[in-house]
Order: structure tokens, then sequence, then C-alpha cells
């Protein structure tokens, strides 16, 4: 028997009890009143909580339970404890979904939640910036009225998710590419995971672009020589004929080899994850031996000074540094016509060592400064061509300067003249407290 019921039958025995011993010592009527007056007293009490009871089961806060005495305290702690014990649970609940939340706002990949009517229930912080959405103003909202792209609504209604669909990005992501997958769980519910893949088509764009590039830059001095070739074969040619064809067959095996031998080096400079050294160059072989190939290269066609502070140096690797010095100084001799003037500085400036090119010569044309650092860019081929430039000196310069943390600046003006400018950091800079003999 559960104590409530015990607890009443007590009741009914004491006021059996206490009813006779009344009827004994005042008589029935009495006895009977006082029967009456508990009943109605034990009715009273019950009413009470029963009433407690109504509003706090229409208004149920966790704390508020209330306490009470004999049967009515038991039925307050048993509520108390059952409350008590939903609340850890709800708890739990709560902290594993903000968990699970947290888990999604992290991932790096937009997530959209959709109800079985493509509706939008949730999303991730990534999502609404792939999408241009709002979280709290676009919930509930039909997902194809807010991404209205015909290619997504297509692929949304047509349920064959097999595939992700590349499409662009909306609002701040306007000029990125997106994969959207679909996926379909629960009742005709749908998750939208999109995943920005700007990067990847970026470097697959770069890398066909590539391919094409040096396959385009080989053929020609390729066929030039198939071409000799089969002229030297099929033609009786007399001995300085021959020796005029081997001559310029020479030429462009030399070209193909310049190609092949720049695109080492760059393969060697993106390849190398090691800093360069932090030994001090030896500034003065380097300078000379940069206008001892200036010269040469000009054959005295140009006007060349060098104005060099000796004992200003750089740390660093020093062939690295040579050979981007040197493509700066030979574009310079290359790109100025006969007579023009070449001047090459050696300073400091605020602290950073600074090594300066300036040319009378073609100059580059605005649209084209840009692009110059990017490889096989030449702002005019053919003429490029003619001096034996391949476009991949700069780009060599541009991965040499990064891995010694220098920058290049470049100013120009077309038919007067440029300035190719390169800045070693502080930290590179290296002062000689004897200059160089
Ligand atoms: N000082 C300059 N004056 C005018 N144009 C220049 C100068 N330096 C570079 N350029 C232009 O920039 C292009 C790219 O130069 P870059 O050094 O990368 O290649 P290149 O000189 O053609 O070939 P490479 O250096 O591989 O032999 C050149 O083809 C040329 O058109
Ligand atoms: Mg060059």
């Amino acid at each position: 028997m559960n104590s409530i019921w015990a607890r009443f039958l007590v009741f009914l025995v004491l006021l059996l009890v206490l009813c006779a011993a009344v009827a004994a010592i005042a008589g029935l009527q009495a006895a009977l009143l006082l029967a009456v007056l508990l009943l109605l007293a034990h009715g009273l009490v019950g009413a009470f909580h029963q009433q407690r009871l109504w509003r706090l089961l229409d208004t149920p806060a966790y704390g508020e339970i209330p306490s009470a005495s004999g049967a009515w305290g038991e039925i307050y702690y048993r509520l108390y404890r059952l409350a008590k014990r939903w609340h850890g649970q709800i708890r739990d609940v709560e902290q594993q979904h903000a968990r699970f939340i947290q888990a999604i706002q992290a991932s790096p990949n937009g997530v959209v939640m959709l109800d079985e009517r493509d509706r939008i229930e949730w999303c991730n912080a990534i999502s609404q910036a792939h999408f241009g959405l709002d979280a709290p103003r676009d919930l509930h909202q039909y997902m194809t009225h807010l991404v209205r792209q015909p290619d997504f609504v297509r692929y949304l209604n047509a349920h064959q998710y097999a595939g992700a669909l590349l499409m662009p990005g909306m609002g701040e992501a306007r000029h990125n590419v997106l994969s959207v997958q679909v996926i379909p769980y629960g009742e005709r519910r749908k998750l939208v995971l999109s995943h920005d893949i700007t990067e990847l088509e970026r470097t697959d764009a770069m890398r066909r672009d590539f391919v094409a590039n040096v396959s385009h830059e080989l053929k020609t001095p390729l066929t030039v020589l198939t071409g000799f070739l089969e002229t030297m074969r099929e033609l009786p040619l007399s001995v300085a004929e021959q020796q005029r064809y081997l001559a310029l067959m020479a030429q462009q095996a030399a070209r193909m080899q310049h190609i092949v031998s720049g695109l080492l080096v760059l393969a060697q400079l993106e390849g190398d994850s090691r800093l360069p050294g932090e030994q001090a160059l030896e500034m003065h072989a380097v300078l000379r031996h940069l206008r001892e190939d200036a010269e040469n290269l000009s054959g005295g066609r140009h006007r060349i000074t060098f104005d060099c502070d000796e004992r200003l140096s750089v740390t660093g690797a020093e062939s690295e540094i040579l050979s981007a010095l040197g493509n700066l100084v030979t574009n310079a001799i290359r790109y100025t016509p006969e007579g023009g003037a070449i001047d090459v500085s050696w300073y400091e400036v605020k602290g950073c060592a600074t090594f300066a090119v300036s040319d009378s010569g073609l100059g580059i044309p605005m649209a084209d400064m840009s692009r110059l650092t990017e490889r096989f860019y030449r702002v005019d081929r053919s003429r490029s061509r003619d001096t034996g430039g391949t476009g991949l000196g700069l780009a060599i310069v541009k991965h040499v300067l990064q891995r010694h943390d220098a920058r290049l600046e470049i100013k120009s003006e077309e038919g007067r003249g440029s300035t190719f400018t390169v800045q070693f950091p502080v930290a590179r800079t290296v002062r000689c407290e004897t200059p160089a003999a």
C-alpha cells in the first residue's frame, strides 16, 4: 500500500477514535459535528493544494516547486525530483545541440538545412556568405526564392543529386566559384553543402595555361628547327649555306635550352621550402659580375653607369640574387635602343638595401605593368623573341625576391624608359665595416 493510502487510513482511524472519545464524553451530536468539521478541513487543504498544483502545471517553472507537510509534501517532493531530472536531461540535450551547431559553424563549408518544402530551417555563417543569405531574416523562406540562379533552381528541383553543381556565388561571394552538393536526409529534408573552389579553379586554369604556354613556346623553335633539317636533308646545299643553316639551327636549339633552363629554375625555386641562407653576400663581387655582364651584352652600344655603396650588403642565396638582379640589368640593356643610358645604383633607404636599374629605353605600357611577372608574359612578343627573351626572367625575379622578403617596384613610361627597384627588408640588410677591395 503506498503512503498516500496509509496516511488516509491513519487519518480515518484517528478521526474515528477521536469521534468515539468525544461521543463518550459529550454525546453523539458533538462527535458528528467534530467529524464533519475535520473532514471539511481535510477537503479544504486538499482543494488548496490541488489549486496550487493546477497553477504550477499551467505555468511550470523549475525551482518554484512549493513545499508542504504530509501527503502533499510527498507529492511536491516527487514533482521536484522529476523536474530536476528533466531539467538535467534538457540541459544535456541543449549542450549537445550547442556543440553540434558550433561544429557546423566551424566547418569551412556552407551548410543549409531545408525542410520538406525546401524552406530554410537553419544555415551556418559560411553558407550565408556563399549565398548572400541573412539567417534571422531568411529563415523559413523558400531557398529558390533567395538563390534564384537558374542552374541552382534546376538542380534543386531535379532531385538528381549524384554530382555537385558548379555555380558562381552570390552577394559578396559573387566573384567566387562554388561547388554545391545537395544531400537528402530524414523525411524529405535536405542538406545543401557549399564549398568555395575559386582557388582550385584558378590553379587548374593556371596549370592549363602553363602547359599551353610551354607547348606554344617550344613549338615555334622546334618547327623552325625541323624546317631547317628537312631543307638540309632534301636540298643540295653549298658548304657556306650549310654553315648558315647550322648556325640558325643552333640559335633555335639555344632558345629551347633557355626556355627549359628557365622553367627548371622556376620549378626549383617553387619546390624549395628551405629559406635562403643568413650569410652576407660578397656584394662587391656580385656588382662586378653584373657590370661585366652588362658591358658585354651592350657591346658599347649604351652609356652604362654603376653607382654603388660598397659597404652595403644583404643576406641570402648569392646565386639566386645574382640571377634576379642580372635579369633586371639584362632587360634594361635588351629593351633600350642603341645610344640609350642605363643607370644602376645600390644604396640604403631607411635601413633597407635597395637596388635600382633605370633605363631610357622603350618603356612599358600601363596596361602590361601588372602582368609583367607572369610566366612567358612579354610586352611585345616578336620584339622580345628577336632579343632572345622567353618571358620567364621576371617570374624568376618575383620568386627570388619573395624568398628573400624583398619587394619589386616598377615605374615606367612608354617610350621614355623604366626603373625597376628592389628593396630588401631591414632584417636582411647588412653594413660592412670596411669597404670591399
Ligand atoms: N627595362 C625594360 N624595358 C622595357 N620592357 C621591359 C623591361 N624589362 C622587361 N620588359 C618587358 O617585360 C617582358 C618580360 O621580361 P622578362 O625578363 O620576364 O622576360 P624576357 O626578358 O622576355 O625573357 P628572359 O628574361 O627569360 O630572357 C619583356 O619581354 C619585355 O617586354
Ligand atoms: Mg628578361
